[in-house]
């Protein structure tokens, strides 16, 4: 059975819709680039507004969709499944930014131990590109037949040639694995993108808080690295949670970009240090309550375990923050081992 799905985004767009599906799929399925992320209730990228139609929602979780928000006749588009024909909205239509899907072959030039279970890795992209995407998104990697694709975000610079991510060791991980135990220096690897919404917003000119928890340091250092190159002068905080010293990295990186842009700060906080600091202590979102009394005219970059992104998300709503302006990428996929620096 079919039904037709109307997009409200500039141009409108009708598609044909099979019954049955969730709004997302048929979406996806007719080539619409509607914004999306885990496919699973659980991010709130999918967020749309329901104009009118016949439509069947499944689980969610509250996280990606609050009852406020319902109440609003928001809903997900990967949990909705399409019954009649139906109208959405996408929602900040003018933000969507649109970059060609690519599916690369590329190699791994080198590979650093960031920290003892995180390793950098840098490509090469060999065919399938040029690659696009904007600071802040994510790929998906496959390291090898028989290995489960894993989405990392980029953590270089859209400009750059070459391509980083950060991965982290998962415990009983498949991917993160076999990258810690086999992949090596010219292995080839595929990278599928860009994928994702907490992308750094261009047109806004104002301050910046960006939070990073353990490897979601990757899409941060690209969005505050992309945000000072537009403009120098930008003011950006950046607020890096670990759960003791040895997971902290990159620290000399971001010495050398406060050194070069004074409108650039970072703090760092060990949530759970094994011995006595002379580091913050304590949670990041703690950290964050207690250096600041307003985000007047800020956009707040949040990525790493959902419990982190969670709690920072709920302390800016708190403080005034409006949703639009709060982009946040939690990492379900690690989420079985997610450490506690909220
Ligand atoms: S893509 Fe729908 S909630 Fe994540």
């Amino acid at each position: 059975m079919t039904a037709s799905i109307r997009i409200l985004t500039e141009p409108p767009q009708t598609i044909a819709a099979m019954t049955g599906e969730t709004i997302l799929t048929n979406a996806l399925q007719a080539g619409v680039s509607f914004p999306h992320n885990c496919q699973s209730g659980n991010c709130g990228a999918c967020k749309c507004e329901l104009i009118e139609g016949e439509v069947l929602e499944l689980p969610y979780s509250e996280y990606a969709l609050s009852a406020e928000e319902r109440a609003r006749n928001l809903i997900l588009a990967c949990r909705t499944q399409v019954w009649g024909d139906c109208t959405v909205r996408l929602l900040d239509a003018e933000e969507v930014v649109l970059h060609p899907s690519r599916v690369m072959r590329c190699r791994l030039m080198e590979m650093l131990d960031a920290t003892y279970d995180i390793k950098a890795l840098t490509l090469a992209v060999e065919a399938g590109g040029p690659y696009a995407f904007s600071a802040g998104q994510h790929a998906r990697l496959k390291f090898a037949p028989g290995i489960p694709e894993r989405n990392y975000s980029m953590a270089n610079h859209p400009a750059d040639d070459a391509l980083e991510f950060h991965v982290r060791a998962v415990p009983r991980g498949q991917a993160s694995g076999y990258v810690f135990t086999s992949l090596h220096v010219g292995a080839e690897v595929k990278v599928s993108g860009p994928l994702g919404n907490a992308y750094l917003r261009e047109n806004h000119k104002g301050p910046i808080l960006a939070v990073a928890g353990g490897s979601g340091m990757a899409p941060i250092k690209s969005i505050c690295a992309t945000a000072l190159r537009a403009n120098p002068e930008r003011r950006i905080h950046l607020y890096f949670g670990v759960r003791d010293e040895h997971d902290v990295y990159l620290e000399d990186y971001l010495h050398e970009l406060a050194r070069q842009h004074p409108n650039f700060s970072f703090e760092i906080a060990l949530s759970q240090p094994l011995q006595k600091t002379a580091r913050r202590h304590g949670l990041i979102r703690d950290a964050i309550a207690a250096d600041f009394t307003s985000f007047d005219g800020f956009k707040a970059y949040l990525a790493g375990p959902p419990p982190m992104v969670e709690s920072v998300q709920h302390l800016l709503l708190d403080k005034g923050m409006p949703l639009r302006d709060i982009h946040a990428d939690a990492f379900y996929s690690q989420a079985e081992d997610a450490f506690n620096v909220s």
